[in-house]
């Protein structure tokens, strides 16, 4: 069992800089950095991550799992299946993850997921890092329409440490059980929670622009996509996704 130990941190750059930096010193699996507030708090895709100070949880967690460097992507589905959980079960709200990782509540961002890698002592480490907003009860112009808290969600007052404290209990409980029984038990139970499942998509990748219904995950975390003429595209990444209306397959 992988046990967390936890540094609390005030205003930092990036949790994930400060985690990656720890790595790099040998600092081992399971060490957890837990800040209050963000001055460059990093996105996927070079985005950046919005925080106000005290209202959301921002965390970075250093794993190193055993494993050819494939396997690295499939935390970010472990960390989002824990996030999604928490959401569902700890607060009953209807929560979903948008293919990676952009976890979802009431259709729009509640959670978003890092995942980088660097050379350490002895090998590679993961950091693992999770945005997660909770008690704010708006947002900045430029994504108010995007964005929710739990708070909004839950419609009452929430606490950070309370949230801090699940997501993290279910984070080190499902790395646990990706260790010892695999991926496939991960994603069974990730797409449960899969968001635009049977719906028409619009997605641009590195390579192409490709219209199609949201199909399923196939067992390499993939994504899959059936275009119009029924042909099935595994898609490993993508810059962005827009689902257009509803469409069964
Ligand atoms: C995304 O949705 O683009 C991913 C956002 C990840 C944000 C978190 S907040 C904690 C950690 N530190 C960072 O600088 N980024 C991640």
């Amino acid at each position: 069992m992988v046990a967390p130990r936890v540094h609390f941190y005030g205003v930092v750059d990036s949790t994930n800089d400060i985690a990656l930096r720890m790595a790099r010193r040998g600092q081992p699996e399971g060490t957890v950095v837990l800040a209050l507030g963000q001055t460059a708090g990093r996105g996927r895709r070079g985005r950046s991550w919005w925080d106000e100070p005290g209202k959301s949880v921002l965390m970075s967690v250093v794993l190193r799992p055993e494993g050819p460097a494939e396997c690295v992507p499939q935390l970010s589905f472990v960390v989002s299946l824990s996030a999604a959980e928490m959401l569902a079960c700890d607060y009953s709200l209807n929560a979903a993850v948008k293919w990676p990782n952009d976890v979802m509540a009431g259709g729009r961002k509640i959670a978003g997921i890092l995942v980088e890698t660097t050379r350490a002592p002895g090998g590679v480490a993961a950091i693992v890092g999770i945005g997660l907003n909770v008690s704010q009860a708006k947002f900045p112009r430029e994504i108010e329409g995007a964005a929710t808290s739990i708070a909004i969600e839950c419609g009452a007052v929430c606490g950070v440490e309370e949230a801090s404290d699940r997501l993290l209990a279910r984070l080190f409980a499902n790395y646990d059980a990706y260790l010892a029984r695999g991926f496939e038990e991960i994603l069974e139970r990730w797409r449960k929670y899969m968001w635009g499942l049977g719906r028409q998509a619009a997605l641009v990748t590195e390579e192409r622009s490709l219209r199609g219904v949201i199909s399923g995950v196939e067992p390499t975390g993939a994504l899959l996509v059936t275009d119009h003429l029924g042909e099935v595209h595994a898609v490993r990444s993508a810059e962005t996704i827009n689902v257009e209306t509803n469409c069964s397959l």
